[in-house]
């Protein structure tokens, strides 16, 4: 396949701002290609963050003194980038949480409380365990029921069996955006229009897409949605929950403690606002810093452009791993975010994993936190590689490579 200029971001430049991508592994150079797991940091996230704690920390708040005053600027900043990042009408819109599984938790729990026995929630077959198992506990409080909508054999939602699954009885529809799995990307419009003729709050697990695709909320018609830090270039351990404010304002809080009261006697508390009714006791402020750096660091180069290089690279790992003798890739050939997930015919995906890190090339190996999908494949786990801004078409070259090496270490 030849690359279109057009498409071909100027990787090198990028490459050279992530300080972890410059070595090797196992005497090669690393090839790093689980980005849906995680993804590596720029040195500007790492200076952000290093910044804050050298200069600006105290903690947010009530401080009156100078430090407690910036930081608390700088967590507010960062949450006015995230509002923007995703579409949404205002900051306040934006909740600070450790990431996309306790978003989903806090919804689960906070939403959840509303349900009664007989309501029904509806998943899809593609949903990582984070966006069932909080369900199936609030299921289990309520009396509520999970519904699942399948999958065609190509991965893609079966938006007619979804559809027909609505009905008055339909609260939440949860579902997520990109596959982490298969990099199925959802049509998030036409789910959420049926949803809410149905009368169901929508809410998105954009864990996947964040990273991937440019994010307008109202746009998508989405009343939640979630997403991680660390799957944007941006540090562990932060990620922020978006809703409609006015929905916000109906949840009671999630986690009790300091910040996200109005008032407190030993008779009774009120809370707060949303944001900080959902922010109780210190956020993880230099997580915000970062993560809002990481944030500016991708809108300057553009999601549009970001997704388009990725799709590039997509393409080329399907031609070149499309050609050995027994493997199968799993879910979508097109319209697909950054994941190639594959199983190979007489090897286990630990040990194509384990033997391709022998050449320096890191994919993951497992059942990607989707067991129900995996079950649906008929597999009990898949090798996926996963792409980011800064993978280059040598690296896919590289992982071809590796599988030869793979087929010839276990004689296939
Ligand atoms: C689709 C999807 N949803 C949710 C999550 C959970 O994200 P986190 O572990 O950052 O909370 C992941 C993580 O891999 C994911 O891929």
């Amino acid at each position: 396949m030849v690359v279109d200029s057009e498409v071909v971001l100027d990787v090198e430049a990028f490459r050279a701002e992530f300080p972890a991508l410059r070595q090797q592994v196992r005497g090669f150079p690393l090839a790093y290609l689980d980005n849906a797991a995680t993804t590596q940091k720029p040195r500007r996230v790492l200076e952000a963050i290093s910044r804050f704690y050298e200069r600006d920390n105290a903690n947010v708040h009530r401080g009156v003194h100078e430090l407690s005053v910036r930081a608390t600027k700088l967590y507010h900043e960062a949450r006015a980038t995230v509002a923007s990042f995703l579409g949404a009408e205002r900051p306040e819109e934006i909740v600070f949480l450790r990431g996309c599984t306790e978003a989903i938790n806090l919804l689960a729990h906070s939403l959840g409380s509303r349900l009664r026995p007989g309501d029904e929630i509806v998943l899809s077959e593609l949903e990582h365990h984070s966006n069932i198992v909080p369900w199936q506990m609030a299921c289990e409080r309520t009396g509520a029921k999970i519904r699942v909508a399948p999958i065609h054999d190509d991965g893609t939602l079966d938006l007619e069996a979804y559809r027909g699954l609505l009905s008055e009885r339909t609260k939440i529809v949860s579902i997520l955006h990109v596959s982490n799995a298969l990099g199925t990307i959802n049509p998030i419009r036409e789910i959420a229009e049926a949803a809410h003729a149905a009368g169901a709050t929508v809410i998105v697990d954009g864990a996947q897409a964040a990273p991937h695709l440019p994010i307008g909320v109202r746009a998508l018609g989405a009343d939640f949605y979630a997403f991680s830090g660390h799957k944007v270039y941006g540090p562990t351990g932060i990620g922020a929950l978006y809703g409609r404010y006015e929905l916000l304002e109906e949840l009671p809080p999630f986690l009790g403690g300091g910040d996200m009261i109005a008032r407190v006697t030993f008779e009774g508390t009120t809370y707060a606002k949303p944001p900080a009714r959902f922010e109780a006791g210190t956020p993880n402020i230099s997580g915000a810093v970062g993560l809002a750096e990481a944030i500016r660091f991708v809108q300057e180069i553009g999601l549009e452009r970001i997704g388009r290089w990725e799709e590039t690279l997509t393409k080329l790992a399907h031609e070149a791993l499309g050609d050995i003798p027994g493997l199968t890739i799993h879910g979508p050939k097109d319209r697909k975010a950054g994941v190639v997930s594959f199983s190979l015919r007489g090897a286990h995906p630990h040990d194509i994993g384990t033997i391709l890190d022998t050449q320096g090339v890191a994919i993951r190996a497992g059942h990607h936190c989707a067991q129900p999908l995996m079950a649906r494949l008929g597999v009990p786990a898949t090798a996926r590689a996963s792409f980011g801004l800064y993978n280059t078409p040598e690296e896919v070259q590289a992982l071809a490579r590796g599988l030869e090496e793979v087929r010839r270490v276990l004689g296939l």
